[in-house]
């Protein structure tokens, strides 16, 4: 069955080093691996829910990295970096929250295992304390061969991992983007003359290279043409799907999309002097089931976000709309006084029940879902975790969410956007949250009745 699959996933990666006589249909044996490996999870611990079928969420990557691990010895799991953070945080509860979770994730990794992660310039978004707090926890190694410290220009993390599967000495890199990412007491070097060096140092104790690169596509290209004979890169900074493996130089390039949506699969067979593998991307959606003791751990990180929250929220002084370029948000209440049919029709769509939503789940406290089931959410007048009073009027995707900021209405209708089109929508009806979107669908569906006339 499972080879069946591989076949017919099989039209990739057969050149340079990677392939010597054609794809392989056989599942990894004595000469053969696997890699399992993800990219970009972004601080996502589990998926959100917004839409039934949803991809993701960390006990289902363990499901199938723990039956992996039955099924063959040979199996080397990855992660390429940006694993922590969703980004950087606007603010102190954003923080808290951002932390709390990645100490959830560093606790699933550290129960379902991994063989190395690299360190991405997105796990360095939260300052190096964060970063090297949470390696201090970790019970596999992290690995970058590019950061080092400024003064001393020693490795912080391990510079090379080495792991032996099948008879194969596999030596694993990792290096972080340069121009992106600046932390005071580090430096991080050309990623290529580090490869480079670190390449030729490992050339005599390995027989497969990886690198774990958080460069971005373009650049692990120029890197597979500039340092010769890397067999694998895997490539975090996703932000497109890839289904198909590049191949560049002879090397494998390839990524398993972001926020841990899908796992990516590498079977390596030794192919006489060199390898040839086969790529897939193995999408964790419901039907692969959960690892009880991850999902467990995914219930107890929703409690304790909605207990510190509660905690820290409301705590602020309160605001005075109408700040900041004179753009703020008055909320549905003040809009019905001279739109009644607007609002009753309002009323009616799910937009109106957004927040109880998140009551339902219990997920009202947690910065990361509020953000789109609020109106307003951080800007002036708007949805504020710190702001008790205005925060409750503004719960809800009200009509300030699809019409503009309502203090731009004025005396007259200029200023206020009658039809904001597709655009407005795709804010929060993103392809992950809502797969199914469909404008010409969608908008009959929450569309205020309309028809010119005063209302
Ligand atoms: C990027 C915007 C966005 C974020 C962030 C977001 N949601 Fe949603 N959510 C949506 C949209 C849009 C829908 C409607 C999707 C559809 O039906 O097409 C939705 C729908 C839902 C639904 C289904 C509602 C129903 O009645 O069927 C649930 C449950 C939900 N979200 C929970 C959450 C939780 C929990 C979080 C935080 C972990 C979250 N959402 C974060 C945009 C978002
Ligand atoms: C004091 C009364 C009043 C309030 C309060 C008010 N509006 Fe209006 N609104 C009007 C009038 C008057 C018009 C113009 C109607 C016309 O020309 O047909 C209008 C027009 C509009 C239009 C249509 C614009 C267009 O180009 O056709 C939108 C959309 C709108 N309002 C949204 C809102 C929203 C959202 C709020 C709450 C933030 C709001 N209004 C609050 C009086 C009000
Ligand atoms: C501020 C974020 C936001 C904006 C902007 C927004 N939506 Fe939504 N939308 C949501 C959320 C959240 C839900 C889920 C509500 C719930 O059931 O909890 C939703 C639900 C819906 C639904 C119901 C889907 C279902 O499965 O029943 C439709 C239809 C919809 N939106 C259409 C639109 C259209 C069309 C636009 C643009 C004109 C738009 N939305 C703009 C956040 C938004
Ligand atoms: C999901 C997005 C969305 C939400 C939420 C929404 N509207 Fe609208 N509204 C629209 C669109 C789109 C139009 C333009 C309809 C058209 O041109 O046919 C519109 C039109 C209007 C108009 C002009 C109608 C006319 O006949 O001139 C008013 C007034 C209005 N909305 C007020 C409101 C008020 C008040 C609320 C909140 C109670 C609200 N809208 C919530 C999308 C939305």
């Amino acid at each position: 069955m499972l080879q069946k699959v591989l076949a017919a996933a099989c039209a990739v990666c057969c050149t340079g080093i990677l392939a010597l006589a054609g794809c392989l249909l056989k599942l990894p044996g004595d000469s053969g691996f696997t890699i399992l490996y993800s990219n970009d999870v972004r601080g996502e611990f589990e998926n959100c829910g917004c839409a039934d079928v949803q991809l993701g969420g960390l006990a289902r990557k363990a499901r199938l990295l723990r039956s992996a691990a039955r099924e063959t010895t040979g199996l080397i799991r990855l992660d390429a970096g940006n694993l922590f953070f969703p980004k950087k945080p606007a603010n102190d509860i954003e923080a808290r929250e951002f932390l709390l979770k990645a100490n959830f994730i560093l606790g699933a990794y550290n129960a379902m295992g991994c063989d190395a992660l690299n360190v991405g310039d997105g796990d360095l978004a939260m300052g190096l304390d964060a970063l090297t707090g949470l390696r201090s926890k970790a019970s596999f190694p992290i690995v970058s061969s590019n950061i080092v410290i400024r003064d001393s220009g020693k490795h912080l993390f391990e510079p090379v991992v080495f792991k032996t599967v099948a008879g194969t000495r596999v030596a694993i890199l990792g290096v972080c983007p340069q121009d992106t990412v600046f932390v005071p007491d580090l430096r991080i070097e050309d990623p290529v003359a580090s490869v480079r060096k670190m390449a030729a140092a490992v050339r005599d104790r390995s027989d497969f290279l990886v690198v774990l690169s958080g460069l971005g596509l373009e650049r692990d290209r120029q890197l597979a043409q500039l340092v010769p004979g890397i067999n694998l890169i895997v490539s975090s900074r996703a932000d497109r799907l890839l289904e198909k493996a590049l191949v560049e130089n002879g090397t494998l390039i390839v990524q398993a999309y972001n926020r841990g949506q899908y796992l990516g699969r590498v079977d390596v067979e030794r192919n006489g002097g060199g390898f040839s593998a086969a790529h897939r991307l193995l999408p964790l959606k419901p039907g692969v089931g959960e690892e009880k003791d991850i999902a467990d751990m995914g219930r107890v990180l929703k409690a304790q976000v909605a207990a510190m929250n509660q905690q820290a929220f409301f705590k602020g002084q309160p605001q005075q709309p109408g700040v900041v370029g004179g753009s703020a948000y008055a909320g549905g209440d003040t809009c019905v006084q001279c739109h009644v049919p607007s609002y009753e029709n309002w009323q009616a769509t799910p937009h109106a029940r957004a927040y109880q939503t998140l009551v339902d789940k219990g997920s009202q406290y947690d910065v990361e879902c509020l953000v789109c089931h609020t109106t307003g959410y951080g800007e002036p007048g708007g949805y504020s975790p710190t702001q008790k009073e205005r925060s409750s009027a503004m719960i809800n995707v009200q009509c300030e969410s699809c019409h503009g900021p309502g203090s731009r209405h004025g005396a007259s209708k200029d200023g206020i956007v009658r039809n904001g089109g597709k655009e407005v929508c795709l804010g929060c009806h993103t392809e992950k949250n809502s797969p199914r979107f469909d404008y010409d669908e969608y908008l009959p569906l929450v569309k205020c009745p309309g028809g010119g006339k005063k209302q």
